[in-house]
């Protein structure tokens, strides 16, 4: 097996290309069926060295993020993760951290009440631990993506409080251990930076979002501890709001360790220009920061305009985060426009990844590779 840094020299050579070539090649005539019969469960083993069907991305991005000190990371579709090998083979070469897209959900986990199903995203952490990947808690308390026998608008305050209890503390056992940090509660907040309106405001009051922290911290001393909001990268009502709420948190001594901010966008609407600025006031509370979802959508069909705008923005992104030392992950909310979620939910955008639905390499991903220009660690 080749060391990081003799990997980089044999993926900077021409041979790198050649062999991408001969790999495409054999990968063409490999019949479909070959795929379709891996075993369910069974994961590919993808070493380091391994190179996929193009053979035209450089140097891996996890290599790249490292020396900065920042965990490069993407969601994770647990499903393609079992039944489409080039897509598990590109995760774990560009990717240090994952994140499971939906297999960590409540409604995932436990679909029926105290019932758990682990193996998913089971699956998808002992990839990680095969690949050197660190995987990143999503998420323990969510408005969505509940369970169908959780539908109640309000419970009594007490079964509100055991069920919530019960579940972080399951969940948070389970995984101890094995993933670096949590989403404890994700979107918290509305617009107006008001405590959002969901079973658990309304049966434990606003304060159910320290309650989480706590019974998370309790059930795991060491994982970071993170709460997850879109509409909070630039200054605004919603991050002001936040911004206090912390405060008051670190005062009472409510465990909190950091702030994952999403950054969902599209190509008209960029990043907000008090990005960074905002990222440096949360980092000034003592915070970890982290960029959690990072996709940037575009209205179809693709032009080669578009796709360079999409490229400054990501590019953009990952230079926010670099311009603050706590900013300790940057992950993409998918890294293939193959499984992107956004199709799903906006009906005329989408190829928001930084690769193609044939896991080609758009302008975004040498965006991504240019913003860690390279450099060795230590
Ligand atoms: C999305 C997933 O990508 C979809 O597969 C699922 O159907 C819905 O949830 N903010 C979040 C993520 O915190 O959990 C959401 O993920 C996207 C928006």
């Amino acid at each position: 097996m080749l060391s990081r840094r003799e990997r980089l020299r044999f993926v900077a050579s021409g041979t790198a290309l050649a062999i991408g070539v001969v790999l495409a090649l054999v990968a063409a005539h490999t019949p479909k069926d070959a795929v379709a019969s891996e075993p369910p469960g069974e994961l590919m083993r993808t070493g380091p060295t391994s190179m996929f069907a193009r053979g035209t991305l450089g140097p891996a991005l996890r290599a790249l993020a490292q020396p900065y000190g920042v965990r490069l990371g993407s969601a994770v579709n647990s499903e393609a993760l079992l039944r489409d090998p080039p897509y598990a083979e590109v995760l774990a070469r560009e990717f240090g951290t994952v994140t499971a897209e939906d297999a960590m959900k409540w409604g995932r986990l436990e679909p029926s009440r105290g019932v758990y199903n682990w193996t998913p995203a089971d699956q998808l952490v002992n990839f990680a631990a095969r690949n050197g990947q660190q995987v990143y808690g999503h998420t323990l308390v969510w408005h969505e993506a509940t369970p169908a026998w959780l539908t109640a608008d309000e419970l009594p305050r007490q079964e509100a409080a055991d069920l919530l209890s019960g579940h972080i503390t399951d969940v948070v056992t389970h995984f101890r251990g094995k993933v670096w940090a949590w989403d404890v509660v994700n979107e918290p907040l509305e617009a107006d930076g008001s405590v959002r309106e969901t079973l658990w405001s309304r049966s434990l009051g606003p304060d159910y979002i320290a309650q989480a922290l706590r019974l998370a911290r309790a059930a795991d001393p060491s994982v970071r501890l993170f709460i997850n909001d879109f509409g909070i990268e630039g200054v605004n009502q919603k991050s002001d709001a936040l911004y206090a709420m912390v405060q008051r948190w670190r005062a009472a001594g409510v465990p909190i360790d950091g702030i994952g901010f999403q950054t969902h966008t599209t190509t008209s609407r960029g990043l907000p220009r008090s990005f960074v600025a905002n990222l440096k006031r949360f980092a000034a509370l003592g915070l970890d920061l982290a960029i959690t979802e990072a996709d940037v959508r575009m209205p179809l069909p693709v032009t080669p305009d578009l796709l360079e705008t999409q490229a400054k923005i990501y590019g953009d992104a990952v230079r926010a985060c670099l311009a603050v030392s706590q900013c300790v992950s940057f992950t993409v909310w998918g890294f293939s426009d193959r499984y992107s979620w956004v199709p799903t939910v906006h009906a005329d955008a989408g190829a928001a990844c930084v690769l193609d639905a044939d896991l080609s390499p758009k302008p975004a991903y040498a965006a991504l590779t240019s913003a860690f220009p390279m450099r060795s660690a230590g």
